[in-house]
């Protein structure tokens, strides 16, 4: 696909223009809020008005290169301009929530439920001791209880750490002890594809060795048998009978930590993205609101997990504030059958439909029948996310799912950014097909050579972000030093994203990739180093190197090169167990598509692994520079043995 996508991006000139009466009815139809957004501060300031806030902030931003605080002296709380501030007109009895299980059973929450039930599960955190500041992980599927934690949680001030469900239990507990968690909210499984992922049973395994965390709280969703531990475990339903509903919102300072979520970087030990309140709650809402088009009519799906930045801004924080009816599904999108999502949609008329570049490929391998076989006709809009999306799955998307009539939004941005960065605002901006297109108003970003300095217009080079913004990252938990090492220093004064990009002669940009250790597949950040430490971790290998290779649907997949210990004596299952192994240690979306086993790793006479070489490999390309090979016959070795099938 990097290397498609590079091909699509030197073709694609046609612009697309929003459709006769979108922009005469958008939010935003003035393209000057573009100019506006050039004064970062008055622009923010602005926007920060969109908000309840209990005591307004003394300054919009105070600029501590690299350290911000945004909003500084104002006093805000992020589950009530979800919630509170909503009940007292019509959007009482609006609908929040409405969730679609797997099964197909139902539950829909208006503003005055979803108070009410986060209120109560507030004060039943408070029973357990849990106050401001401490943390608390929520280890879910995806269904209305797990939005409820986040909220009860914001309620009080307590940071929530959400682990995605997919994680294993050992990913699981050591995040929670990062994080020091004192509670831990989970299900007793989840479904998927009509099995169950042991949810409860991975908590138990994860603390096993654990002693920070207090009470464990179980939602019950499959209902299969699980260990109550006397003392630890409650069950949800069980502990929030006969709650109070009156639960006050805590008075959080804007620069207060709303919640920690990790993410893979180019080391071995994920890090905890720290968000606070104030900065992050302004900048999702108006990005939410703009970004979609959101009117106070629409029913707005995001397909994200809510254990990845996107569930949080885009399907919980951004829409709530907002006001809108939100949908959640819980499930596979081909289960029962391969047309899931387009049931959906035509079930609950969905207006706006938020996903990610490697769903449409499987919609398009999977064929148009699905979607032609259903009403569609209720979309407007239509949103990417997670990865570069190619111009062949734009393309598909925009025809066969948006029948020409809806624009779609591609937005660039990450779990550090915490909101939306490069996207069209689809009023006002003409559309590429392959492009995230150009900054947000307030959003100042650039393209740097090497050295740091801009790369002219049809150049491709590092994207960095210039200043500050509103939702960006506080600091990674516990280590300040990380964060400024990590994202301040290779680029002067500004912070470096990670991701190629090119800009085009419009100044149109076209995000690459990853430049770091880190794989995207299906749109899930992987960092190779933990790949690698994992596979190292299996009592059989030496060493292990892993790259990315392009993947025609997941956008790339993990490629792993293997080197046993002396002496041990290849089997047919090893290949397979090292596989599981890698499962265990982080979760099935790290598990490597190939393993390659060889006698040595092509190192560098200093004994560095070359990577770009094994890059090379498993891409099937012609090789880089090997002068710097310690040892020419490995590259042979590899080359004359891998076979790929791309
Ligand atoms: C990639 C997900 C191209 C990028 C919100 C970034 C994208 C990483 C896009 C962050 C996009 C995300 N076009 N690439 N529209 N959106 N990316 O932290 O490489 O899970 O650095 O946040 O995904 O992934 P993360």
């Amino acid at each position: 696909m990097e290397e498609k996508h590079r091909e699509g991006l030197m073709e694609e000139k046609r612009l697309f223009f929003p459709p006769a009466g979108f922009s005469s009815n958008a939010v935003i139809q003035n393209p000057e809020i573009y100019e506006l957004g050039q004064d970062r501060t008055k622009f923010w300031g602005e926007q920060g008005k969109r908000l309840d806030w209990f005591k307004p902030w003394d300054k919009v931003l105070e600029w501590d290169r690299p350290f911000a605080k945004w909003y500084a002296g104002g006093k805000i709380n992020a589950a009530y301009n979800c919630l509170d501030r909503h009940l007292n007109g019509a959007r009482r009895n609006k609908a929040a929530l409405i969730f679609e299980g797997e099964l197909g059973d139902r539950r829909v929450l208006t503003y005055q439920d979803l108070h009410r039930e986060v209120s109560q599960f507030a004060n039943v955190l408070k029973s357990y001791g849990v106050e401001k500041g401490d943390r608390v992980t929520i280890y879910m599927p995806m269904i209305p209880e797990t939005v409820i934690a986040m909220l009860a949680c914001a309620r009080i001030g307590a940071p929530h750490i959400v682990v995605f469900g997919g994680f294993s239990y050992e990913a699981l507990r050591d995040r929670v002890l990062d994080a020091q968690a004192k509670v831990i909210v989970t299900s007793d499984g989840s479904y998927r594809r009509g099995n169950i992922i042991p949810l409860k049973e991975n908590v138990d395994q994860a603390l096993r060795t654990v002693t920070c965390v207090e009470k464990v709280i179980v939602v019950q969703r499959t209902g299969q048998p699980v260990e109550m531990q006397e003392e630890r475990d409650v069950w949800y339903h069980e502990v929030i009978k006969n709650v109070s509903l009156v639960s006050p919102a805590e008075h959080m300072d804007a620069d207060d930590m709303l919640f920690i979520l990790y993410t893979s970087g180019t080391t071995g030990k994920p890090k905890g993205i720290v968000h606070t309140v104030g900065g992050y709650m302004v900048g999702v809402s108006t990005t939410h609101e703009w970004v979609f088009d959101l009117k106070d009519e629409d029913v707005y799906w995001c397909t994200a997990d809510v254990g990845w930045i996107t569930g949080h801004s885009y399907l919980v924080y951004g829409p709530l504030s907002n006001g809108a009816t939100i949908l959640m599904y819980e499930g596979a999108p081909d289960y029962p059958e391969k047309d899931r999502y387009w049931e959906i949609v035509e079930k609950y008329k969905v207006t706006i439909l938020y996903t990610a570049p490697t769903a449409i490929r499987t919609f398009m391998k999977w064929g148009e029948s699905y979607p032609l076989g259903r009403d569609l006709s209720s979309l407007r809009l239509l949103g990417s996310v997670g990865e570069p999306i190619n111009p062949d799955a734009w393309m598909w998307y925009h025809k066969h799912i948006g029948e020409e009539r809806c624009p779609i939004v591609d937005t660039w941005w990450q779990t550090e950014t915490g909101m939306i960065m490069m996207t069209p605002v689809p009023g006002i901006t003409p559309l590429k097909a392959g492009s995230c297109t150009i900054p947000f108003p307030g959003v100042h970003i650039d393209i740097v050579s090497p050295l740091g300095n801009a790369v002219p217009k049809g150049e491709s080079g590092y994207l960095v972000v210039r200043g500050p913004w509103p939702a960006m990252l506080k600091t990674i938990y516990g280590d300040d030093k990380r964060y400024e090492d990590t994202y301040w220093r290779q680029f002067e004064g500004v912070y470096f994203t990670g991701d190629e990009a090119k800009w085009d002669d419009d100044g149109y940009f076209w995000v690459i990739g990853r430049v770091d250790d880190v794989i995207n597949v299906s749109g899930h950040r992987i960092g190779t180093a933990e790949v690698e430490s994992a596979l190292v971790d299996h009592p059989l290998v030496a060493e292990a190197a892993c790259v990315g290779r392009t993947h025609e649907v997941k956008g790339q997949a993990v490629f792993a090169f293997v080197s046993l210990k002396e002496g041990i004596l290849i089997h047919d299952e090893l290949i397979a167990e090292l596989k599981a192994h890698v499962v265990l240690k982080i979760g099935a979306l790290a598990r490597p598509d190939d393993i390659f086993l060889t006698d040595e790793l092509p190192k560098t006479r200093s004994g560095k692994i070359m990577r770009r070489l094994l890059k090379d490999i498993a891409e099937g390309r012609a090789m880089g520079d090997t002068s710097t090979l310690a040892d020419a016959a490995v590259i042979d070795f590899l080359k004359k043995n891998i076979n790929i099938e791309k």
